[in-house]
């Protein structure tokens, strides 16, 4: 077994060191600082701490209370809300606490279509079918990629859902959350955004703020555009105390027993860091996809948003029919050292045929990145997609331009020699 083991090790380092020349471009993930990926390993790793600061179900908590408190006191500065639970341990379970909180199986639930970016958390194999609600589409703009207002309007008056979900995962523009919260309130349906995907960038002030937009409730996962630990997150703006007692019942214990003490205490640094760095880090993330749309469509891919800068956010969509398909291309970029993921797109009629790439610039931002070096991401694409270029060559040029990039920004301790991201913590590899 000793044998397994190491086999199991040495994959993580193959794994770890693939990264570290790669350029990774997947939309949904990032960066731990040093301070965050040292609580990981902690002790709080080893432990239990049911219930809330102050009244846990176990002893020994004194310190993870401290934690805690910290944890939600940060989180309700960053995001000038009344409400926070960082008891849920992904965004998917903050997606069903908030379904077990404010809605009932049979209830209709507004929310976008899989193929205008929605999440599996809103499909009929994903929470929504779990919880038994269903769903009631809104209607899409595909050219401006965001919720068609006049005809969603119609729709949600007709149905009158009981919850609408503004949230996407092929999230490039805002969502007219503030547009639509007079119908919502008018039919009587509570807003809840999922905001796995922009959590940080409108911590750092730089997208939409839904909570001061209309929605009671916001659910996200804080490992996308906030560079924190894999854990999920509940945030409110409401002063009615039974809608957050239920929020925090479904929680706990609704859909967690113990919350992940380690990630919640490593989640306490990425918000303090992110006070500290984060609309610096969302303005140079944003300006980056930005750039490298641009740069895309000006080597003749087909980014979708094209009218509206391509994006407003961290992600682009791209439409790759004529270069193989989403799988394909997918496929072959990941081989040029390029990692990226194969997505459906609006007008995309099977799950199996995805048209299109997500790119995402979350990662590329946390090592230092800027928009010069979007262009040379463009560049290895072009090289790779339109001119021939071999895989393997386009790979050592992907290691050189990654090799610029030693350090992590906006955090603390973000020193180069210090801390090598993509390391297994105390094992470097030999
Ligand atoms: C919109 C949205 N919600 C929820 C999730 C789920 O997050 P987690 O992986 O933390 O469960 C994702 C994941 O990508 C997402 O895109």
């Amino acid at each position: 077994m000793a044998q397994t083991v190491e086999r199991v090790r040495d994959a993580v380092r193959r794994h770890s060191a693939r990264f570290e020349r790669a350029i990774p471009l997947i939309a949904s993930e990032n960066l731990l600082s040093p301070y965050a990926k040292e609580l990981l390993v902690s002790d709080l790793h080893s432990r239990y701490a049911e219930g809330l600061p102050g009244e846990r179900y176990y002893e020994g908590n004194e310190q993870v209370d401290e934690v805690e408190t910290l944890c939600l006191d940060l989180a309700k500065r960053l995001f000038r809300c009344s409400f926070a639970d960082v008891r849920p341990i992904s965004g998917t379970v903050a997606n069903f606490a908030v379904l077990k909180a404010l809605a009932e199986p049979g209830d209709l639930v507004g929310t976008c279509r899989l193929a205008d970016g929605a999440h599996i958390s809103s499909a009929s194999f994903g929470a929504f079918g779990v919880r038994g609600v269903k769903p009631v589409y809104y209607a899409w703009d595909p050219e401006r990629m965001t919720i068609d207002v006049p005809r969603t309007k119609e729709i949600l008056r007709e149905v009158r859902p009981k919850l609408c979900l503004f949230g996407l995962s092929l999230f490039l523009f805002p969502l007219p959350v503030q547009e639509l919260s007079s119908t919502l309130e008018d039919v009587g349906a509570r807003g809840w955004y999922d905001a796995a995907h922009v959590l940080g960038l409108i911590a750092g002030g730089e997208f939409q703020d839904p909570l001061h937009e209309g929605c009671v409730v916001l659910s996200a996962s804080t490992h996308k555009t906030l560079p924190g630990p894999q854990h999920g997150i509940l945030l409110g703006n409401t002063e009615d105390p039974e809608l957050t007692k239920r929020l925090a019942s479904a929680a706990f214990p609704g859909v967690t027993s113990n919350h992940h003490l380690h990630s919640m205490a490593a989640l306490a640094v990425s918000l303090a860091e992110h006070l500290a760095f984060g609309r610096a880090y969302a303005r140079q993330v944003i300006a980056n996809a930005k750039a490298l749309g641009a740069a895309l469509h000006e080597r003749s891919f087909d980014v979708l948003g094209e009218k509206l800068g391509f994006t407003a956010s961290h992600a682009l969509a791209v439409r790759v029919t004529t270069e193989g398909g989403g799988e394909e291309v997918a496929r072959r970029l990941a081989a040029a050292g390029i990692i990226a993921n194969k997505n459906l797109l609006p007008g995309d009629t099977s799950p199996k045929r995805p048209g299109g790439i997500r790119l995402g610039t979350p990662e590329v931002t946390r090592v230092g990145m800027t928009e010069k070096e979007m262009v040379r991401v463009a560049e290895l694409m072009d090289d790779l997609l339109h001119r021939g270029k071999r895989p393997e060559s386009v790979a050592a040029d992907a290691a050189t331009l990654k090799s610029g990039f030693t350090g992590l920004r906006y955090c603390f301790a973000a020193g180069e020699a210090a801390y090598r991201y993509y390391d297994l913590v105390g094992h470097p590899p030999p």
